[in-house]
């Protein structure tokens, strides 16, 4: 296939678009391992108010640190084109992500105009700092359901992760308010880092066991290029299986769907059910059907991606939506992606894009 440069005007390390043609019937698109588009994540901006030491460490994104400007975001009626554009390809789920997606203003605007376009599973993840005060908004705006990162409920532990001296309390309160408003059951994402907060694995199992809620516990991965990632800094999710298990005793669960990110495991007492994502010891490449949409509308075909496709260029030089259908569709043709399951040390210190603008 040729590739041809449509718009890199202004400098970002954007890839050759693919020359259209080749995108296929609508929901028949396919990658070149076989794989389908099924999972769409915004990132609707690249702010945040934690500085989480896995995700924007404090040296990097500090009151230096150049956000994108106004005029650089997609604004919501260019993702929402967007979104309807991947769902001719057979697109089943949308999931708005950040930075922290809450700090993006009247984004229940957004999330009113994406819930317009049916067959769609809506869904925001957040760090929970504003969601006591946004859950009724979210829910009456036709948010279906949410999930919460949350790394310790001991408060020193968690201050030390977010370092921005923010308090459990607070993110619960968001939890609770969410779970209120008829946004539940949600799922709470924990980020292992060992020897950081591996002691409160088992505390986070036992506070949220029959509370309906879903823990995932996270491996501390790569992403980006600034967060000091080392496989000594690794859990791997066997050992929070097995730590949890000796106090609560637990036994694996099929997925809900084929390519599902967590792997299940159910209480044998009947009392719900945890996760574990195992990205760096047991990759899930394979199914993997997820597409991100950066915050300034790059679209990237991998989350430890180091280039992106600027469909912003083709929405603002006038494309029409059969033009985006097709380009969406070139660019998925020729995905090979499967990162997590060739890294290596070197691939580690790449120069990847930053979570915080791709969209977690
Ligand atoms: P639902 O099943 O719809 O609730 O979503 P999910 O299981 O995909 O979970 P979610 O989107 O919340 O993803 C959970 C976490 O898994 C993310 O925050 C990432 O840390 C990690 N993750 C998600 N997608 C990928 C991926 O494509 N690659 C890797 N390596 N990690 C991912
Ligand atoms: N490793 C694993 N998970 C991460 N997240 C952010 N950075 C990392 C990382 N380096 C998680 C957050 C949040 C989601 C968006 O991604 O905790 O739950
Ligand atoms: Fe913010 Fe989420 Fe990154 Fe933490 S993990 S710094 S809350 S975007
Ligand atoms: Fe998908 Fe890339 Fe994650 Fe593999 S590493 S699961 S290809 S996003």
């Amino acid at each position: 296939m040729t590739d041809r440069i449509i718009a890199i005007a202004d400098g970002r390390n954007a890839k050759a678009l693919p020359q259209s043609g080749s995108s296929g019937e609508p929901g028949t698109i396919r990658d070149r391992l076989g794989r389908q588009i099924r999972d769409l994540r915004v990132s609707v901006t690249d702010r945040c108010n934690f500085r989480c030491i896995y995700c924007m460490p404090k040296e990097v994104f500090g009151p230096d640190h150049k956000f994108l400007a106004r005029s650089e975001l997609l604004s919501f009626e260019e993702i929402t084109r967007l979104v309807r554009a991947f769902k001719r390809h057979g697109l089943e789920k949308v999931r708005l992500t950040g930075g922290e997606p809450l700090l993006r203003k009247d984004l229940d605007r957004l999330i009113a105009m994406i819930a317009q376009i049916p067959g769609l599973d809506l869904t925001l993840t957040t760090n929970g700092s504003i969601l006591a005060k946004k859950a009724s908004a979210l829910r009456a705006a036709g948010l279906k359901r949410i999930t919460v990162s949350l790394d310790s409920l001991d408060d020193r532990v968690f201050r030390a992760m977010n370092d921005v001296d923010f308090s459990v309390s607070k993110v619960l309160e968001g939890i609770d308010a969410a779970a209120a408003a008829g946004l539940g059951p949600i799922k709470i994402n924990v980020v292992v880092k060992r020897g950081v907060n591996e002691d409160s694995v088992v505390p986070m199992a036992r506070h949220f066991k029959g509370s309906g809620h879903i823990v995932r516990f996270i491996e501390f991965m790569d992403v980006g290029a600034t967060n000091g990632w080392r496989m000594e800094s690794v859990m791997p999710s066997a050992e929070v299986i097995s730590k949890i298990d000796a106090e609560f005793p637990l036994q694996p669960v099929d997925p809900n769907y084929r390519g599902e990110v967590a792997q299940r495991w159910r209480y044998r007492d009947g009392e719900g059910e945890i996760g574990v994502i195992s990205s760096v010891t047991q990759a899930f490449c394979r199914d993997c059907t997820r597409v991100r949409l950066s915050t300034d509308g790059l679209l990237y075909t991998c989350l430890f991606a180091t280039q992106g496709y600027d469909l912003r260029a083709l929405v603002r030089a006038g494309a029409s939506d059969a033009d985006l259908a097709g380009a969406i569709g070139s660019i998925w043709n020729l995905r090979a992606d499967r990162y997590s399951e060739i890294r290596t040390a070197e691939t580690a210190s790449l120069r990847k894009v930053e979570m915080s603008y791709i969209g977690g």
